[in-house]
């Protein structure tokens, strides 16, 4: 269980609060308010005095597992259509994998089974660890999954959503609006804290559901179903690079996509599936090494999955 003392607390994160915010810090810390008019710059030296009596911050980081995603002999059935064949797969911390392929290869269906959505038909998950099938709470608690066509809670306004998240998480609530208010920023969502999810357009959608995320403490098993498709062209270009910062920070990540470009740009290994297959693997140089027709990771997968076109 995430404790107050996995998360490192620096008066710049919490001077980033708007007064309102800032206000029910205080009230969550149990720091006496005074009638008279407060100000910001008292309340914030008495917020960090308790954080610091508290001990946030001064605890190990906490690191997940290698492999921190373990995928054995997984195959999926639907009815009499085998979406997923006999895939093995492992993402260690501080990498990103891709999963590529054409539609209907299988590759939301493996991430849907990742993230305990969906039952397989055989084979075993692991998420920090922790059996997708026998310790579903403790796995699910670790993984965070930004779906292909993100749905969710339509009638909870951005905040709701978020705080919402946290408490699922127990990430304290101190915490969270620490957190919260971090990511906001950065993803320029504070106009819409207060509007209903069902009304976000596709990335703004996605951006929230990050902040849902991101209300934990790092490191993350984080399963993306072709995150940058659909994303404006600076939307694309911060979910890259936050997605590097998070791989290099220790993070398991596993994407699918296929916009090889994005992928080339993003993964150190690939897995590259068609029809439910696994066709091709490897690292870039790995997998043009075995396909000595192909030039670049587009030409490898045409060749893989019926052929380069010539
Ligand atoms: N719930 C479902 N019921 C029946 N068939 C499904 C279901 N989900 C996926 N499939 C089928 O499984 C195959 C793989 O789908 P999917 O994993 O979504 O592929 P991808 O994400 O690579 O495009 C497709 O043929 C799809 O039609
Ligand atoms: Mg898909």
């Amino acid at each position: 269980m995430a404790g107050a003392d996995q998360y490192l607390i620096e008066r710049a994160d919490v001077s980033r609060l708007k007064s309102d915010e800032l206000l029910r810090l205080a009230r969550v810390l149990r720091i006496p308010l005074a009638k008279r008019a407060i100000q910001r710059s008292w309340l914030l030296d008495e917020v960090m005095l308790e954080f610091n009596r508290r001990g946030t911050g001064k605890g190990p980081v906490a690191k997940l597992q290698s492999p921190a995603i373990q995928i054995q002999g997984l195959e999926k059935r639907f009815g009499s259509k085998v979406a997923v064949r006999n895939l093995d797969l492992n993402v260690d911390p501080g990498e990103i994998v891709g999963i590529v392929g054409p539609n209907g290869a299988g590759k939301t269906t493996t991430l849907r089974i990742l993230t305990g959505i969906i039952k397989p038909t055989l084979g075993t998950v692991k998420v920090n660890g922790y059996n997708m099938s026998s310790e579903a709470i403790k796995a699910k608690r670790c993984i965070g999954y930004i779906p292909e066509k993100p749905t969710c809670y339509p009638s909870l306004t951005v905040r709701e959503y978020i705080m919402f998240m946290a408490r699922i998480y127990n990430v304290p609530t101190e915490i969270a609006l620490i957190r919260m208010r971090e990511f906001v920023d950065m993803f320029q969502l504070d106009e819409l804290l207060d509007t209903y999810i069902g009304t976000l357009s596709k990335g703004n959608l996605q951006r929230v559901l990050l902040v849902g995320i991101f209300v934990r403490p790092p490191p993350y098993v984080l399963a993306f179903d072709e995150p940058i498709y659909g994303l404006d062209p600076r939307g694309a270009w911060n979910l890259k690079a936050l997605m590097k910062k998070l791989r290099n920070d220790g993070s398991a990540i596993l994407m699918s996509t296929h916009m090889l470009g994005v992928a080339s740009e993003l993964c150190s290994r690939f897995v590259i599936m068609n029809e439910g297959e696994v066709v091709g693997r490897g690292t870039l140089e790995a997998l043009l090494e075995y396909n000595k027709d192909a030039r670049n990771l587009e030409e490898v997968f045409l060749g893989l999955t019926g052929g380069i076109p010539r």
